[in-house]
């Protein structure tokens, strides 16, 4: 099983945006977690493709997009073209879950599917065979530096369950409240790729991505 530290963007200084993210790749974090936000889906608004498309051009992570974003099959298109390699839709925001990911699949990408804190995780089973990611949300979307939601754990465990009963090899990402000190018991609930954003863009960027990259080093 690998394991993978995602640090999202959201919460990074966009003054020195290319020499923050620089200091996660170089520390180990092989996926970089773009928080995009609509203000319909969330109530928030992020940022988009533009900067995506710049992005890339500085770093070789895996560009992991989490639209948080109405009805994204509009947009999975343009994303790609902007650099994404994964991109993840929330079950709840799609007319069409099972026409969603399969366009992101055509398109020659990883897709991620993503439940919101309320949503029965019964509800991701269906589509266990298309997906490469499910997304356990484990904070409500829409902000960083949230407090983790500890009943996360028990839709994690469920989960992995349910990936284990299809035979498929399908990551599990969680997103939200992610922090050095409970990152193991997230892990150890069957997590592999953990989105952290105010814990890894706060105060030391490299020490922060090398410590998360120590714990994971406890598990291979
Ligand atoms: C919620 C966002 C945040 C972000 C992580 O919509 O998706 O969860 O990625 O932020 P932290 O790690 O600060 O909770
Ligand atoms: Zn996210």
């Amino acid at each position: 099983m690998k394991y993978v530290i995602a640090p999202s963007i959201l919460s990074a200084d966009f003054t020195q945006l290319g020499k923050e993210i620089k200091l996660t790749e170089e520390n180990g974090a092989a996926y970089l977690h773009f928080d995009v936000m609509d203000g319909m889906f969330v109530p928030n608004i992020s940022f988009g493709i533009p900067v995506m498309k710049s992005i890339k051009k500085a770093t070789g992570q895996i560009m992991d997009a989490h639209l948080m974003v109405q009805d994204p099959i509009r947009y999975v298109e343009a994303f790609k073209d902007a650099g994404a390699d994964l991109i993840t839709v929330h079950l709840e925001a799609c007319p069409d879950v099972r026409k969603t990911l399969v366009k992101i699949k055509e398109l020659g990408l990883m897709a991620g599917l993503s439940i919101c804190p309320d949503t029965p995780v019964e509800a991701v089973r269906e589509y266990l065979e298309i997906v490469d990611m499910i997304l356990v949300m484990s904070v409500y979307p829409g902000a960083g530096g949230q407090k983790f939601m500890p009943e996360a754990l028990g839709r994690i465990r469920e989960i992995r369950r349910m990936i284990e009963e299809s035979g498929r090899d399908i990551d599990i990402q969680v997103d939200g409240g992610i922090k050095l000190d409970n990152v193991r018991e997230v892990l150890e609930a069957g997590a592999n790729i953990f989105v952290a954003g105010s814990a890894v863009f706060g105060g030391d960027i490299a020490e922060n991505t090398r410590r998360y990259m120590e714990i994971f080093r406890e598990y291979e």
